[in-house]
């Protein structure tokens, strides 16, 4: 077993022409193997990202490497073990999913048996093996984004990269997409998705990195995440002044901010009667509170358009 990463990024930094920074030194890593999401808010600078590492877009500067291979130095070797799903459904109306595949696999330069046999392999996968000699043009929505999934697999890319794949497209849709993600990640391809989706990100993917305004805010595994997003924090306004030593309260952080302001974190899921009670037992009177929302929830808030995020 390699530890090499799937993919790794070092400072990545891209200046447009229009003089937007789109990426504001970017460093990330993803594991062989892993389904990474890569989860921000329109302009966040995904596309550039993965633009960047798909050779489509240049670097200011900083560095990217596909297992190991460095895409400036070796770019037609990184290219290689790399798939790529754009945003749009590019392949031509006018020819059949069957012969899209081959064909495909014929630019990269497969033999023409072996096309046909991962043809049917992929087709058989995103479970359009009956299309397989139809017109792509009477394939639905959900048919034609599973075909571009089928389209990028006949590499065998090592690393397979989705930009935003179920934008704008309805829940059946989307779930359909994830089943087949789930499949070519089961079989062992690494999968990098972005998505503006949180509720995406959290069906599909173990580990994540948060961009927003082209930085990264939060990175590593889902559950972490959501485990922060389950604590709910207060910053209470205390009269007559906080004692010397503060209360313990179960389950409750408490921090003095100043000599009459108390910062407290507890768990969403908590009453706060019993916390009240704590505080008056020791002598502590709330004169108010107010919510403290930090960077990362407020973002949660934009992704899920204003929604409970942590049910
Ligand atoms: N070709 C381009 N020329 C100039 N600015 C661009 C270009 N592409 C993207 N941008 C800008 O870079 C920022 C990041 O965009 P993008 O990478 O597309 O974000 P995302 O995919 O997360 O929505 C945005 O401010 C966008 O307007
Ligand atoms: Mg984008």
């Amino acid at each position: 077993m390699s530890n090499v990463p799937a993919l790794e990024i070092h400072e990545l930094r891209k200046i447009y022409a229009t003089g937007v920074e789109a990426l504001k030194g970017v460093s990330l890593s993803v594991q062989p193997g892993d389904f990474f999401a890569l989860l921000g808010p329109n302009g966040a600078g995904k596309s550039t990202l993965i633009g960047i590492v798909s050779s489509l877009v240049n670097a200011s500067s900083g560095s990217v490497k596909v297992f190991g291979v460095d895409i400036d130095a070796n770019r037609e070797a990184a290219m290689r073990l790399l798939g790529l799903v754009p945003q749009e459904v590019n392949f031509n109306f006018f020819e059949k999913p069957f012969d899209i595949l081959c064909n495909y696999a014929g630019f990269y330069g497969i033999p023409r048996a072996e096309a046909k046999l991962r043809a049917e392999q992929e087709l058989r996968r995103a479970q359009l093996w009956d299309k397989a000699h139809t017109m792509a043009r009477t394939l639905s929505g959900g048919m034609k984004r599973r075909l571009m999934i089928a389209r990028a697999m006949m590499t065998r890319p090592r690393l397979l990269i989705l930009d935003e794949p179920t934008a704008g497209v309805d829940i059946e849709i989307r779930r359909g997409m994830w089943r087949v993600l789930k499949e070519v990640n089961a079989a062992g391809t690494t999968v990098i998705l972005t998505t503006h989706y949180l509720e995406e990100a959290e069906s599909l993917c173990r580990n994540l990195a948060i961009i927003d305004g082209g930085r990264i805010i939060e990175n590593g595994p889902m559950k972490t995440l959501l485990a922060k997003l389950d604590v709910e924090g207060f910053l209470l306004d205390i009269d007559g002044g906080l004692p010397a030593e503060l209360p313990h309260i179960e389950g409750v952080t408490l921090r003095a901010e100043d000599s009459h302001t108390l910062d407290l974190e507890m768990p969403r899921a908590m009453d706060l009667n019993g916390v009240f009670a704590g505080l008056d037992a020791a002598g502590i009177r709330v004169r108010s509170m107010r919510t403290k929302t930090n960077r990362l929830e407020e973002l949660f808030v934009r992704l899920t358009g204003g929604k409970e995020v942590a049910a």
